[in-house]
């Protein structure tokens, strides 16, 4: 079985991009599981205490990224750009750098996001780019969600209600998924 690892970029209870996320592992194609993740208890990165060793928080979300197949970062947009929550646990994921390649080397990734704005974390999702660059990942290009105007998307209970978007999400999801088994085998 195939398996993505997704984490969303929000602490917050009600956050879009986890109930994003919750919808995406009910529109995963058949035969490939998506397991969420967190980024909760995640302390700041400090290379003082990574010389004391990683935080717990860390080493177990490094070692199911390292697990998955494929991993599909669904983050918020923060001044059009990468919130630090998210940008700092993937910085700390990064660490020690001998590590990177085990991590991130060649490993499929998938960005998506929702935002209450009319762009949908459009700014976000780009400012990722150079990021995965760096980590030596294989981003995918092959489709994009920017689920915009979320609140109209998404209930009071975080449950996806717009249909236009579910199919959009099945799409997209059909294609990431598609790019990590073709992107594994050749691996
Ligand atoms: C925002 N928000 C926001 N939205 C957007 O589309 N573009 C932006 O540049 C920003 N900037 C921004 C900065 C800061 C500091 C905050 C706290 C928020 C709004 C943001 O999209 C909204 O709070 C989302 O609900 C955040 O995602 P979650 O928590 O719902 O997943």
């Amino acid at each position: 079985m195939t398996t993505i690892v997704g984490i969303s970029g929000s602490l917050r209870t009600g956050s879009f991009n986890s109930a994003l996320l919750r919808a995406a592992v009910a529109a995963m194609p058949q035969g490939v599981k998506l397991e969420i993740a967190t980024i909760k208890g995640i302390p700041l990165y400090d290379g003082d205490v990574e010389a004391q060793g990683a935080p717990d928080t860390v080493v177990k979300l490094k070692e199911r990224v390292v697990a998955g197949d494929g991993l599909l970062l669904v983050t918020p947009e923060y001044n059009n750009s990468i919130p630090g929550v998210f940008k700092n646990a993937i910085d700390w994921l990064s660490r020690p750098d001998t590590d990177i390649a085990r991590v991130f080397g060649g490993r499929p990734v998938g960005v998506i996001g929702a935002s209450p704005s009319r762009f949908g974390t459009l700014l976000s999702q780009t400012a990722w780019l150079p990021v995965l660059k760096t980590l030596g990942t294989a981003a995918y290009f092959g489709g994009r969600l920017q689920v915009a105007q979320a609140a109209n998307v998404f209930d009071k209970s975080g449950n996806l209600v717009d249909d236009r978007i579910r199919e959009q999400l099945e799409k997209y999801l059909a294609g990431f998924c598609k790019f990590v088994a073709a992107t594994r085998h050749a691996s």
